[in-house]
């Protein structure tokens, strides 16, 4: 891979790099397109990353479709994949990490604690092997994108992060590989999530600037559909990620955290605020 990377840099031509986990959707697709526009190299990299799962967590039946992936990678547009063992990735004795810092220790970072620690570690590896110009991301996973782009900035990767838009089912549920652990019942009451975040940018663009009753207002829409447990509804600062509780201009990010079963949900959605002055 390296070599290849090599070859096509000395050929000048530029690299993209979209970095999955494989079980290929729509919204993995829209980032190889997005990728496809960018470069003239597309690298898709499929890896199940053990050490972004927690000890309970769901690595063993994280769903792999090889043969498909592959297929629907080439149709997007790629050129290569890099699709590696984790024997060829952790050998013996491997041991260095990349820390991502108190913003990797909050929302999903509370729940999962040593999940974005396995994320930078893996993708700072993945850009070393790749060697991209650019880097391609979605919105769905906004404190993993928050997070890269602050490490490639922080590490002076040379990568420029590009972050994609939430690729949506028609009824608005956020696409993901964990969609189909859901069960019929819960799948339809899953786009719960993007009708909570639907009614608080309702209430702020009717003027709401309160974190507290947004929260609120959510939590009842979300109690409707009867999830198992919602494990937080946060107002965040795109620019820092840390946690509001008066909703400012430019913008305010949306993001929450709902299990339906055991399985885990999560969505997000940022908001404009006008400038009122008065
Ligand atoms: P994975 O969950 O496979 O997601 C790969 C990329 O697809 C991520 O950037 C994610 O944000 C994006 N994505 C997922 N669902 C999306 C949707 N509905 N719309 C748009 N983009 C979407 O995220 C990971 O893998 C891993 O943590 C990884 C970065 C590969 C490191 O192991």
């Amino acid at each position: 891979m390296q070599a290849f990377a090599d070859q096509a840099r000395q050929e000048g031509k530029r690299i993209a790099v979209v970095p999955t986990m494989g079980y290929l959707h729509e919204g993995h697709l829209s980032l190889i397109a997005e990728a496809r526009r960018r470069a003239d190299i597309v690298v898709v990299t499929i890896f199940v990353n053990p050490t972004q799962f927690g000890p309970t967590e769901d690595f063993a039946r994280y769903p792999r479709d090889f043969e498909r992936d592959r297929q629907r990678a080439e149709r997007a547009g790629a050129d290569a994949l890099f699709h590696p063992e984790a024997e060829e990735m952790y050998p013996a004795g491997h041991s260095t990490v990349v820390d991502a810092g108190p913003v990797g220790g909050v929302l999903e970072g509370t729940i999962r604690p040593t999940h974005f620690r396995g994320v930078t570690t893996v993708v700072a590896k993945l850009f070393n092997i790749t060697k991209p110009h650019c880097a391609i991301f979605g919105q769905k996973d906004a404190q993993q994108a928050f997070l890269i782009r602050r490490m490639a900035r922080d590490l002076n990767f040379g990568v420029e992060i590009v972050v994609a838009p939430i690729v949506r089912e028609a009824d608005g549920l956020a696409l993901s590989s964990r969609n189909v652990y859901l069960s019929a019942d819960e799948r339809t009451r899953a786009t719960a999530l993007v009708r909570a975040l639907e009614l608080a940018a309702e209430r702020v663009r009717a003027g709401e600037r309160s974190a507290e009753t947004l929260r609120t207002i959510m939590t009842a829409r979300l109690r409707a559909d009867a999830p198992t447990a919602v494990d937080y509804i946060a107002f965040i600062d795109p620019e820092t990620f840390g946690e509001i509780g008066t909703l400012r201009p430019p913008a305010v990010l949306i993001a929450l955290a709902v299990r339906f079963g055991t399985t885990r949900l999560i969505d997000n959605m940022r908001i404009e605020i006008a400038d009122t002055h008065g």
